[in-house]
């Protein structure tokens, strides 16, 4: 199986280069199933129902999240309705939505989503992602209840990345990294067949701060003192990703390669 994901949309720029771009994409790699991350999606804070929508409408068959899944009121409103859309699942008790969801490609192959957030040098509150991860892992094992399970795993902190892909190695099709906005060089299948990259990075403009406007947040590295509201850059985005190859009978990876397209990042396409 063939399954794209995509990094961080940030604003309208990185909503719009997903919108034109991934149903290409989608062809040109023969993509089998989608998952686009959409937590900065909305002026770079949070997701609202229809960009939600659209994303899907574009071609996306998951939208993942993250620390900035709730900045937009609405969230609360709508997503526990809408089984396509994710918050990471350690978010503690009560909240609405979900953490993870099973969705089948058009030929009837199912897959397994999560999204799981790490807790170092950040909301320390989360439960325990490790945990969370082997709740979800134990519910569906690979080769049986599902053909693959892909984990957007965001979190600050490659130590912990890392850790975490280690922990799910041979258990999961991919555990990508999300929430730096930059992308990793360290793609790579684990030992025990789980495809593995520390960031996605985004899909934004990078003459910027992570898709922020570069002007005000270099203002308050310099001079500690806020000067304006964050506001997304506009410049062309790069389109950020990865593609696994799962092989169907155990549903772990055979290779995994970055994507990158537009804006001011060097062009790279997968290979496999
Ligand atoms: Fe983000
Ligand atoms: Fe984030």
């Amino acid at each position: 199986m063939r399954i794209l994901f995509l990094g961080d949309m940030v604003g309208k720029t990185g909503r719009e280069a997903v919108y034109n771009r991934l149903p290409k994409i989608r062809d040109r790699l023969s993509v089998d199933l989608a998952i686009v991350n959409g937590e900065n999606a909305a002026s770079g804070f949070g997701i609202t129902r229809k960009i939600y929508q659209a994303t899907l409408d574009a071609g996306a068959d998951v939208v993942t999240t993250g620390n900035h899944v709730f900045d937009q009121k609405e969230v609360l409103n709508w997503a526990s309705e809408e089984d396509r859309f994710l918050r990471p699942a350690n978010w503690p008790g009560g909240v609405p939505g979900r953490g993870s969801t099973m969705v089948e490609t058009n030929d009837g192959r199912r897959v397994l989503v999560a999204n799981i957030m790490g807790r170092v040098f950040m909301h320390p509150e989360l439960d325990d992602p490790f945990k969370a991860a082997e709740d979800i892992l134990a519910a569906a094992p690979m080769g049986d209840v599902v053909d693959a399970i892909v984990i957007d795993f965001h979190a600050e902190a490659t130590s912990e990345k890392q850790c975490f892909g280690h922990f799910v190695d041979g258990r999961a099709s991919l555990v990508v990294g999300t929430h730096t906005h930059i992308p990793t060089a360290d793609h790579q299948v684990l030992v025990g067949g789980t495809g593995y990259l520390s960031d996605a990075g985004m899909c934004g403009d990078y003459d910027s701060s992570l898709g922020m406007d570069k002007e005000e947040p270099l203002n308050r590295f310099l001079t500690k003192v806020p000067k304006g509201r964050m506001e997304p850059a506009s410049g062309e985005a790069t389109v950020c990703g990865v593609l696994v190859v799962t092989d169907d009978s155990t549903g772990l990876a055979t290779g995994v390669e970055p994507l990158r397209v537009g804006g001011r990042l060097a062009e790279v396409w997968p290979t496999i």
